[in-house]
């Protein structure tokens, strides 16, 4: 157990890098491993979330060494898995349980997958309803469809799948199922949520077929062994970008991060609120990848609703802090997706706004805040979920006084060095005199 406390820190100055994106790291190893040989992975993002995958991926049988710490070389072997010999343990990632959910669908063994406490709550039927109507037999073993799961993998039937959910974790265990079924499968979202397993199939020379918000793929392909490069990652840029934005002195250059025009949406909401946001595509080999040039203001609030929020989904607890500091309401509706996240996010993020001095109206879609209160420091909880402690880190650096995160060791499932990033930025920006973030073990 740690905890962080916070003090206030007036402007950022800073050019940054961050480390790489946690989506496409998993789909990373995953394609790789049913590539025809060794593909290169660089820029890997080894928090525990994308370790969990990497396991997983060894516990079916599959070579993965790790030349340097950010590079894997991962030795595809054809879509060819061995049994598991014991559970498949997902940690707190509902990433990997429900992609490889659908990886292991059409196997020809049975495996489990196990997840912790946060993850054995979440919800497993949007993945395991598709996948049954394909032909696998999986049991879930919590309630309500929660984990652990029970796969029987068996020979797998094309579907046309309609999601209710615009879940890019759904369209991709059917899109991955797909690969080991025969014929065509479909999958149709209600909205466009993030597209990195299309962009990664196409990458890897699979060709999947893209007509509006339907995705379909041929079975049977073999992705061919390639090298890639992972961008940084623009959710984790999002606690960089809200604490630049939301401040009038500050700059900030963050270099090498995805431009994914299904994940960018943060930059459109922070132009909204008043901004200065300056993207420049560099490079865009199966990922567009480049730089975010930030100056911040006095933002003013907005409103985030309906097909917006599948592209901003990680993002909310930070720019629910945002709206917060911004003049005016901020509205964010059409969100029920947050309750079913690694906590429930709705809750955590107007508890603790609400405990640094915030006005916030709790929905059941979302939220409402009166920002331009000024934020107090207080002793707030991570609720066990990394981006709730990240963004009130980001809080407690526009609060009087000084701010406790507890619980902040589940930052490592996405963002393990944050906290020295947060060290490293305030001494690069030369203020204050005094150290912004210390750590108090338990
Ligand atoms: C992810 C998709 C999103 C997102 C999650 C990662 C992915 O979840 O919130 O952090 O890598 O596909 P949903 O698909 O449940 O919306």
């Amino acid at each position: 157990m740690a905890d962080w406390k916070i003090r206030r820190a007036p402007a950022i100055k800073s050019e940054i890098t961050v480390p790489g994106d946690k989506s496409i790291s998993h789909r990373a190893v995953m394609l790789a491993a049913m590539s025809n040989g060794p593909c290169v992975i660089r820029g890997f993002l080894t928090s525990e979330d994308c370790l969990c995958t990497v396991s997983a991926m060894r516990a079916l049988g599959i070579e993965i060494e790790t030349p340097e710490p950010t590079t894997l070389i991962v030795h595809g072997r054809k879509g060819q898995f061995t049994a598991p010999t014991r559970d498949i343990d997902c940690g707190n990632s509902g990433t990997t349980m429900r992609l490889m959910a659908g990886l292991l669908a059409g196997q020809p063994f049975r495996s489990r997958l196990v997840g912790d406490a946060s993850l054995s709550k979440r919800p497993m039927r949007r993945v395991i309803e598709p996948l049954t109507q394909m032909g696998a037999r999986i049991t879930a073993e919590g309630k309500d469809g929660r984990p652990p799961l029970l796969i029987e993998g068996s020979k797998l039937n094309p579907i046309q799948y309609v999601s209710p959910v615009a879940s890019a974790q759904v369209k991709s265990a059917v899109l991955l199922a797909g690969m080991f079924a025969q014929g065509k499968t479909s999958v149709t979202e209600p909205s466009q949520s993030r597209d990195h397993t299309e962009r990664m199939l196409e990458y890897f020379l699979v060709r999947p077929q893209i007509n509006e918000l339907t995705v379909s793929i041929h079975g049977g392909q073999i992705p061919e062994s390639r090298e890639f490069d992972v961008p940084g990652d623009i959710s984790s840029a999002a606690f960089w970008l809200v604490a630049a934005a939301a401040h009038p002195r500050s700059r900030l250059l963050v270099k090498n991060v995805g431009l994914n025009q299904t994940r960018s949406g943060i930059i459109k909401v922070l132009l909204r609120m008043g901004a200065h946001v300056k993207e420049v595509v560099e490079v865009d080999q199966a990922e567009p990848m480049g730089s975010i040039d930030i100056t911040g203001t006095r933002m003013k609030g907005t409103r985030i609703e309906g097909s917006e929020i599948p592209n901003v989904i990680d993002e909310l607890p930070i720019l629910a802090v945002a709206g917060a500091l911004a003049q005016g309401k901020t509205i964010i509706a059409d969100a029920r997706e947050l309750r079913v996240k690694e906590t429930d996010r709705i809750a955590a993020i107007a508890t603790n706004l609400r405990a640094m001095g915030a006005q916030v109206l709790e929905t059941e879609d979302g939220m409402e805040i009166t920002g331009g209160l000024p934020l107090h420091g207080a002793r707030v909880d991570s609720f066990g979920d990394h981006r709730i402690a990240m963004a009130f880190a980001i809080a407690g650096l526009f609060a009087e006084g000084e701010t406790t995160i507890t619980n902040t060791e589940c930052v490592s499932t996405s963002y393990p060095d944050f906290d020295k990033q947060l060290e490293l930025v305030m001494k690069e920006s030369r203020q204050p005199q005094t150290p912004v973030i210390s750590h108090v073990p338990h």
